[in-house]
């Protein structure tokens, strides 16, 4: 089969595609034959070694597709069903193994490309909006980078619970974007002066003085300080990862001068640590979906040899919605 191989951290260009041999399932495992996998941020931070990985190292996490393998041990899959996954190292192959337990069933109204595109930042979303702070009815919300993967489905989702959801966005075609998914306002923050400054003011502008309930902060190091600016007395800022660059060390006493302001930096693997849990937000996820409740933007495609390019575009700021590899 062929996947995309790493020999050492790098830029985009240490992605390249090599013959590897084909998988065979082990206990409690399932083969997989790829439709898509899905491109994430933490992809660029492995291949980068801005996390540690060993080599060679295959990318990639995050998947759907149909079974052709199953190992000892495992009850209830068969050759032939139709999974995905968020959490399966060595995604970006054609064949892929899965641990059994972290595969979920695709329903039927759900396209195996829709299914990949929502393992890693729908379920990021669902749990951001549901648990980390759930979103109430009247609540105010920042989100950033709106256009992004995660942001257009926790847009979604947050305005479904009732959130008045403002957004950033880079550019007039993701600002279009987001206000599509359901944004009440959209700031597009490069073309402020000093981020740290101005956003707060116009969020404040936008909340009647107060300030928002929670800010969902993906981007990080640019963002964070206007983050912590826009909260509202005893609001959250959920600091779920860094585009831009991770967010330097923090003096904690900040949190009681801006407000007695909560702040949490969440992780996926901590919300869907059961079956029970996996399985119940990626069904929530189908079934809105499957009504119509749920768009999931797929905003490129690419064969898993321009795999570069993916993560040039994703790294330069050029994607909207879920970007995807194909075999
Ligand atoms: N903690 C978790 O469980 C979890 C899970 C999944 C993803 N994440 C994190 O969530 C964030 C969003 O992930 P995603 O996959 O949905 O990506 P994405 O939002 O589709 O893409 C990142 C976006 O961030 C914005 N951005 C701002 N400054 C940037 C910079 N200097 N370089 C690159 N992008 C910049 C860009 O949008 P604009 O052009 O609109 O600014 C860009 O399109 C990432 O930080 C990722 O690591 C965390």
């Amino acid at each position: 089969m062929r996947a995309v191989v790493c020999q050492e951290a790098g830029g985009p260009e240490v992605l390249a595609v090599a013959d590897r041999p084909d998988p065979s399932p082990g206990p409690g495992q399932l083969v997989v034959e790829l439709a898509a996998a899905g491109v994430n941020f933490i992809d660029t931070y492995l291949r980068a070694g801005v996390y540690p990985a060993s080599y060679p190292h295959v990318p990639g996490s995050e998947g759907a597709g149909v079974v052709v393998g199953v190992g000892d041990g495992v009850a209830g899959v068969a050759v032939g069903d139709r999974v995905a996954w968020e959490s399966a190292p060595g995604s970006y192959a054609e064949r892929v193994v899965v641990p059994a337990d972290r595969a979920v069933p695709v329903p039927d109204g759900v396209p195996l490309e829709t299914a990949a595109a929502l393992m890693l930042q729908g379920l990021t979303a669902h749990y951001l909006v549901t648990s980390t702070y759930p979103v109430r009815d009247g609540d105010d919300v920042l989100l950033h980078a709106g256009a992004g993967g995660v942001g257009l489905l926790a847009t979604q989702l947050a305005v479904a619970r009732g959130g008045r959801v403002i957004t950033t966005v880079g550019s007039a075609e993701k600002e279009e974007l987001s206000r599509g998914a359901g944004a009440a306002d959209v700031v597009r923050y490069r073309e402020l002066d000093d981020v740290a400054a101005d956003l707060p003011r116009v969020v404040r502008d936008l909340t009647g003085g107060e300030g928002v309930h929670v800010v969902y902060d993906g981007v990080g190091k640019d963002t964070f300080d206007a983050s912590l600016a826009s909260l509202r007395r005893r609001g959250t800022l959920v600091l779920f990862g860094g585009a831009s660059g991770q967010v330097p060390p923090f003096d904690i006493q900040r949190l009681n001068r801006a407000g007695s302001l909560f702040l949490t930096r969440p992780t996926l693997s901590d919300y869907v640590v059961t079956r029970d849990e996996l399985l119940g937000r990626a069904a929530e996820l189908f079934a809105a979906v499957e009504d119509g409740t749920l768009d999931v933007r797929v905003g490129a495609t690419y064969p898993l040899a321009d795999a570069p390019d993916a993560h040039r575009a994703l790294e330069g700021r050029r994607t909207t919605g879920k970007v995807l590899l194909v075999p």
